[in-house]
C-alpha cells in the first residue's frame, strides 16, 4: 500500500481527507481549551493567577518559573507576591492544564488534606504517579486502600523504632567522624553539606526501617556489586517525572545518561526482589512473635498473610519499599542540611544550642532517647529549616464530590465564609505558603528558632509534616534521627559558612540558601566548614 494524498479515512461513513481530520482535531482541542479556561475563570471566589501552563503538569513543569508561566518552583520563586493577592487563588492555565486553588491557609488545609472517613478530597493519580510505577503504597492510595497500607506498617512506628533509631544515630556519626577521617583534624571543609545528610538519612531509613546492614564505609549494593542503591534511588526519583512520560523504548537508546537511568531502575528492582525473598525467608524460619518488626518485616509479613483484609500483594511490597526508601531519607536528609546552612549563618543561635546541649547531655557521654524531649532548642533548630524550606512542599488533592469549604476570614475579622467547591476541583496546599503565611508567624522571612521552643514535640501547630490522620507517619523517626545528629555534631564542631573571597555572611546566605525543587523541596548545596570545639 502507497501512502499518498489520495489516502482517505473513512469518518462518519464519508471518505475524509486526512487534513480535514486535523482540521477538526484541532478544533475539538481549541474549543475544549476555551471551555477549560472559561470554566476556570468563572469562579469568582478568589483572585486569578494567569499563567501559560498548569504549575505541575507536563509541558509546564519542563518550564523555569518567569512572568509568563508557572514551573515547578513557581510558589517558591513567587512566594512574596502570590498570597498578598488572598490566602488563596486560582491558578488559570491559558494554554494547557486545568484550573486550580492553590492556598496558603491551613485551616483549608486541614479540611482538605488531613484524610479521616468523611472527606471529599482524595488525592489524585496525578499527584501520586512519582510513586505509583512501582506498584500501589501508602502515599499514592486512598480511602480503605489507604487504610489497609496504614494498618499494615503502622504498628512498625513506635517506640522501639525511636530508640533503635537513636542509637543507630550515634553509631552512624562515630562512624562517619572515623571513615571520613576528621578525628584528628581541627577544620574540615565540606563543599556539598549534602553528601553528608543523604548518606545518614540513608543509612538510618536502610538499617531502621528496613534492617538491612549498611555503615558509612558499605552502604547498601545490590549483591551483584555495581551502582550503589542510594545513588540508584536518587537517579530514579530524579528521572521520574520524565521516565512517565516518555515512550519505554526511548529508555533503550544507547545515550549514556539513559543508559545510567535504566541501569538505575533495573538495581532497584533486582535489589527489592533480592531484599523481600531474603527476609520472606527469615519470616518463615522465626517462630511466631519472634521476628523483626521493623517496616520492611512488616510488609512481607502482609504479604504472607493469607487470612487476606491486610494483605499486600508483591506490586503492593515493591512500592512501600521505594516509597519509604525514597520519602524516608531525601526529606530528612534535606532539612538537615537547611538547618546546617542556617547555623553556618547564625552564630550566635549556634552558641545558644550548644549551651543547652552541654547542659542536657554534658561534655562527654552520648546522648542517649532519654535526652529526646529536653533538648527542644536542638529540635527547634531543625523545625525552624522544615518550616522555610519544607520538603513536603505541596499537598495535592482533589474533590471527589461536589463540597463546600470554610474559609477564614481576613486576620483581624472574625468568623468565616462557606464557598462551593465543585466535584473535580483540584485545591494544593502550598506548603511554602502557609509557612511563610503571617497569619501564622511573625517575621515569616526571619530564621527564629524560637518560636518553637518549648513545644511539645508532636504539636500541630508545627505543620511540615502535615496534620490529621493524613500526616507522615515518619515525623517521629525524622525529629528523633535530626536531634540525635545535631545534638552530636554541633557538640563537636562549630558550623560556618565557606565564603568566596570578599564574601560577607549575608552574601553567602542569599546565594546559598535557595530552593531546589525536583520531587521534593531542598536547599541549594550548601558548602561549610567544621572547626573544632576547643572547649569540649
Ligand atoms: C523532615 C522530614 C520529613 C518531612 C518534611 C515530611 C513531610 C511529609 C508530608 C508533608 C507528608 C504528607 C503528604 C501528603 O499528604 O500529600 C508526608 C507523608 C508521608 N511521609 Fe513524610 N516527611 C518527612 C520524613 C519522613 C520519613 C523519615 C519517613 C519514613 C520513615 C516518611 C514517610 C512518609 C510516608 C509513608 C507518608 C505518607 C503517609 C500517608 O499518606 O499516610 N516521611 N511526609
Ligand atoms: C479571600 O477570598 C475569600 C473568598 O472570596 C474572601 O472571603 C476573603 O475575605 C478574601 N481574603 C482577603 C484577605 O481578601
Amino acid at each position: 500500500m502507497v501512502l499518498s494524498a489520495q489516502f482517505t479515512i473513512p469518518l462518519l461513513g464519508v471518505e475524509t481527507e486526512p487534513a480535514t481530520i486535523a482540521l477538526v482535531a484541532l478544533g475539538f482541542l481549541a474549543l475544549r481549551r476555551v471551555f477549560r479556561f472559561l470554566k476556570g475563570s468563572r469562579s469568582a471566589y478568589f483572585p486569578k493567577v494567569y499563567t501559560a501552563f498548569q504549575p505541575f503538569a507536563l509541558p509546564g513543569l519542563l518550564f523555569p518559573t518567569t512572568a509568563w508561566t508557572t514551573g515547578l518552583d513557581w510558589h517558591w520563586v513567587r512566594r512574596e507576591q502570590t498570597y498578598a493577592l488572598n490566602e488563596t487563588v486560582n491558578v488559570v492555565p491559558v494554554l494547557s492544564g486545568i484550573p486550580g486553588l492553590w492556598t496558603s491557609n491551613m485551616d483549608i488545609g486541614r479540611q482538605i488534606a488531613a484524610g479521616g472517613h468523611r472527606s471529599s478530597f482524595i488525592k489524585p493519580e496525578s499527584a501520586s504517579g512519582a510513586f505509583l510505577s512501582w506498584g500501589m503504597n501508602l502515599a499514592a492510595s486512598d480511602g480503605a486502600m489507604w487504610r489497609k497500607h496504614r494498618r499494615v506498617v503502622g504498628p512498625a512506628f513506635g517506640i522501639d523504632l525511636y530508640k533503635l533509631v537513636w542509637a543507630q544515630t550515634v553509631q552512624t556519626y562515630r562512624e562517619m567522624i572515623g571513615v571520613e577521617g576528621w578525628k584528628d583534624k581541627d577544620t574540615v571543609d565540606i563543599p556539598v553539606i549534602q553528601r553528608i545528610t543523604l548518606k545518614l538519612a540513608f543509612i538510618l531509613i536502610s538499617t531502621c526501617g528496613f534492617g538491612f546492614t549498611s555503615t558509612w564505609a558499605t552502604p547498601p549494593k545490590a549483591a551483584d556489586g555495581g551502582m550503589p542503591i542510594q545513588e540508584a534511588l536518587k537517579l530514579v526519583a530524579d528521572t521520574h517525572l520524565i521516565s512517565l512520560v516518555v515512550p519505554k523504548w526511548l529508555m533503550h537508546l544507547p545515550i549514556p545518561s539513559v543508559r545510567k537511568t535504566r541501569i538505575a531502575r533495573e538495581r532497584m528492582a533486582k535489589f527489592m526482589q533480592q531484599q523481600v525473598s531474603e527476609r520472606k525467608a527469615d519470616v518463615a524460619a522465626a517462630v511466631e512473635g519472634n521476628t523483626r518488626a521493623d517496616a520492611f518485616t512488616m510488609l512481607v509479613k502482609a504479604n504472607q498473610d493469607e487470612s487476606g483484609k491486610y494483605q499486600l500483594d508483591d506490586q503492593e511490597v515493591a512500592g512501600n519499599v521505594f516509597l519509604f526508601m525514597f520519602a524516608g531519607h531525601e526529606t530528612t536528609a534535606h532539612s538537615l542540611a537547611g538547618t546546617l546552612g542556617f547555623m553556618a549563618i547564625h552564630e550566635e543561635i549556634q552558641d545558644e544550642i550548644v549551651e543547652q546541649i552541654l547542659s542536657v547531655v554534658g561534655p562527654d557521654r552520648d546522648p542517649e532517647f532519654d535526652d529526646y524531649s529536653k533538648l527542644d532548642k536542638v529540635l527547634a533548630i531543625f523545625y525552624e529549616a522544615a518550616r522555610m524550606f519544607p520538603a513536603g512542599h505541596a499537598l495535592i488533592r482533589e474533590a471527589i464530590e461536589d463540597t463546600v469549604l470554610t474559609i477564614p476570614n481576613p486576620v483581624g475579622e472574625e468568623g468565616s465564609k462557606t464557598i462551593p467547591i465543585p466535584k473535580g476541583t483540584q485545591v494544593t496546599v502550598d506548603m511554602v505558603g502557609v509557612q511563610y503565611n503571617p497569619r501564622y508567624f511573625e517575621d515569616p522571612h526571619v530564621y527564629k528558632p524560637s518560636r518553637w521552643y518549648g513545644l511539645p514535640t508532636d504539636s500541630e501547630l508545627f505543620t511540615a509534616f502535615s496534620v490529621g490522620p493524613r500526616a507522615c507517619i515518619g515525623r517521629r523517626f525524622a525529629t528523633v534521627e535530626a536531634t540525635c545528629f545535631l545534638a552530636l555534631l554541633l557538640r563537636d564542631w562549630k558550623v560556618q559558612p565557606i565564603l568566596r573571597n570578599g564574601e560577607s555572611k549575608e552574601a553567602w546566605g542569599a546565594r546559598v540558601m535557595d530552593a531546589h525543587i525536583v520531587l521534593t523541596l531542598g536547599v541549594k548545596d550548601i558548602p561549610v566548614r567544621l572547626v573544632r570545639r576547643k572547649c569540649t
